[in-house]
């Protein structure tokens, strides 16, 4: 695992937006997996500032909600047009997001994970990190090698999510979710978290052992996971002087 931690978010944002655009650069026709909600904002703004090529580009989001139709302002299908695809030049056929109101769910799941497979599997995933440790939408006590499948949120996802929504009335109580499995597969993991409340969560999945009940703990067995943290939420790591120390010894070619 690598962690490092920036200032701002956004130049943390800026170092994980290098690493993806030189993967476009090397791979046109690469495979991201993409994540949704406040913390990969300063990512996608700083990725359409690079104005690359992502007219190959294939993309797997992690997750849906369960029976929002498409076009709602807080779909996730809404929320990557308007944060990231409509100002790239990628094709809308190389772009798969879950569809929340698929009739038959678990055949929809089994053909998402046979697409990724047959797109190649994804090169680098970007993760976002629940107040709970979640990664996707995988809550506490998932399976550390569930496949895509629909997920029950916690009530505290929920109230951290009301304010996207306005009322907590109004959020879906289900998810379709890439799996734990699904996401360890991915050759390379780049979490991204911000801000003091996501402090504890990430000084569990840094620091802690490995166990379900912070899923983003498994991370620590995957061989290629970047961290990248901003001063606030990496608050709470013991060793954090070490992983700074880490960053600014790193070989001149092993620079991102
Ligand atoms: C969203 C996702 C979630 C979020 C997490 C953090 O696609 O997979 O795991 O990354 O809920 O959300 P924010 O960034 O809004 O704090």
């Amino acid at each position: 695992m690598e962690i490092i931690i920036q200032n701002t978010p956004q130049d943390a944002a800026d170092i994980a937006a290098s690493i993806i655009a030189k993967l476009l650069n090397e791979k046109p026709n690469a495979v991201l997996g993409l994540a949704t909600g406040s913390t990969p904002l300063p990512l996608y703004k700083r990725l359409v500032e690079l104005n690359l090529d992502w007219s190959q580009v294939i993309t797997f989001n992690l997750d849906e909600y369960i029976g929002l139709p498409r076009d709602h302002s807080q779909s996730y299908h809404t929320f990557m047009w308007e944060n990231l695809f409509r100002h790239t030049n990628i094709h809308p056929s190389n772009v798969y997001i879950p569809d929340g109101n698929t009739a038959d769910i678990p055949k929809f799941c089994a053909d998402y994970e046979a697409l990724i497979i047959e797109k190649g599997g994804i090169d680098i995933q970007v993760l976002g990190i629940g107040t709970d440790g979640h990664i996707g939408f995988n809550e506490p006590t998932s399976s550390l090698a569930s496949r895509t499948r629909i997920k029950t949120l916690t009530q505290q996802t929920i109230r951290d999510n009301a304010r996207f929504f306005g009322t907590e009335e109004e959020i879906p109580h289900h998810v379709i979710t890439m799996g734990i499995g699904t996401i360890m597969e991915a050759r390379q993991n780049i979490l991204l978290a911000f801000g003091e409340n996501k402090a504890q969560a990430i000084a569990e999945a840094v620091e802690g052992p490995i166990q379900a009940i912070n899923p983003a703990t498994v991370l620590q067995m995957h061989p290629n996971a970047k961290f990248f943290l901003d001063i606030k939420s990496a608050s709470r790591l013991k060793r954090k002087e070490y992983y700074n120390w880490v960053y600014s010894n790193k070989p001149e070619w092993q620079k991102f």
